[in-house]
């Protein structure tokens, strides 16, 4: 069974193509190792900055910095402390002064090796370094593989809001190796395929029964399953971000479970909750009132759940008040001059226009899924 899985996922390589840039993904057991020789031949760089942070760059920037020497690539490695309080305006001014302390040049580049959090600040530094210098993603946690790697959202957060500050800037090139998989830990490969599950959910009911036939596999963190997951999210994605880079569109769908998600993660102060298992709660929340306004069959509503149970990821707020959620919720990005708007789905696999809700009828569901009042 796992081996037909991994027969069906052979290395990948494809092109991106914004209407002013590109993004060539190289998906592959081991594509750490050709780092070098595909930043050299993608962006002609023979200096690079890397940035990591304290859990990866112990476990993979000697490797990166072999294969970046062997390309004739020299690097200077900035580290980063692990964890979403690193997209803060200080790491970002911090990133500036090392770019110009190692002389950063448009003929260099940024690699950001790291999850979510390097990718977003890393990717932002090199947005708005000298305007815009070439930046590579090297994602080694699952969401970065599946999601946040791929599409150009680079950003930091503020202390009343997440990515409120941020620009779209493509990389270049991003090396999906799923091999790094093999040290991230459990709690954070689940919280990686809540980022899976968003995708299926909101945008294609078939990856969605995928993760469902695959779950035991994927909760233990089969190496095939995982695979087979990271191929299918990034057709997903690449189909979705290549006709809406600027998220004006069916992009949005991909926000489906952020509203509750990032307000969660605000006001627990980005502390015991990882951004994944946050969209997992979110998720719940907003198919919970997509089943309330939108016409959700319950049974969708109620397989979201199984399945999330199944992943080993959480479906209730823990830890937060309502009024709190409500607070970081007027920060979200999608909100207009009056009201939140949410991302619903009408059925499984669509996603809907983001539209208000009355505050009453979210506030309800919020306590129906454990926060306090
Ligand atoms: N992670 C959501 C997006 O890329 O649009």
């Amino acid at each position: 069974m796992t081996r037909a899985i991994f027969r069906a996922v052979p290395p990948i390589r494809f092109t991106i193509r914004f209407p002013n840039a590109a993004t060539r993904v190289w998906i592959a057991r081991g594509a750490l190792a050709s780092l070098g020789r595909e930043t050299r031949r993608v962006t002609g760089a023979t200096r690079v900055v890397l940035v990591t942070d304290t859990h990866v760059g112990p476990l993979y920037a000697a490797r990166a910095r072999r294969a970046l020497r062997h390309a004739g690539i020299e690097t200077d490695l900035v580290t980063v402390p692990a964890g979403e309080r690193s997209k803060s305006i200080e790491r970002l001014a911090g990133l500036w002064r090392r770019f110009d302390d190692a002389g950063l040049s448009r003929a260099v580049a940024v690699v950001a090796l790291g999850g979510g959090v390097v990718g977003d600040l890393a990717g932002f530094a090199a947005a708005t370094w000298l305007r815009g210098v070439p930046w590579i993603g090297v994602p080694t946690s699952l969401l970065a593989m599946v999601d946040s790697a791929v599409g150009g959202k680079t950003g930091i957060d503020l202390p009343s809001g997440k990515n409120l500050v941020g620009a779209f800037h493509q990389p270049s090139l991003v090396i999906v190796d799923p091999a790094l998989l093999a040290t991230l830990p459990a709690r954070h490969r689940r919280a990686g395929l809540a980022e899976v599950v968003k995708m299926g959910f909101a945008c294609d009911a078939p990856l969605f029964r995928v993760c469902e036939r695959h779950a035991a596999a994927l909760a233990v963190g089969n190496p095939a399953a995982l695979a087979t997951a990271i191929t299918r999210a990034l057709r997903v994605k690449t189909r979705i971000v290549s006709r809406d880079e600027r998220d004006r569109g069916e992009r949005t769908a991909l926000n489906f479970g952020h509203t509750v998600g990032h307000a969660y993660e605000t006001a627990r102060g980005y502390r015991g909750v990882l951004h994944g298992e946050a969209v997992a709660v979110g998720m719940c929340v907003a198919a919970r009132l997509s089943v309330r306004v939108a016409g959700l069959d319950p049974a969708a509503l109620r397989r979201l759940e199984r399945l999330l149970a199944s992943l080993g990821l959480p479906r209730r707020l823990t830890g937060v008040r309502a009024i709190a959620l409500e607070r970081a919720m007027r920060h979200d990005k999608k909100r207009d001059a009056r009201a939140t708007r949410w991302v619903l789905t009408p059925r499984m696999g669509h996603a809907s226009v983001p539209q208000p809700i009355t505050t009453r009828l979210v506030r309800a569901t919020l306590l129906d899924v454990g926060a306090r009042i």
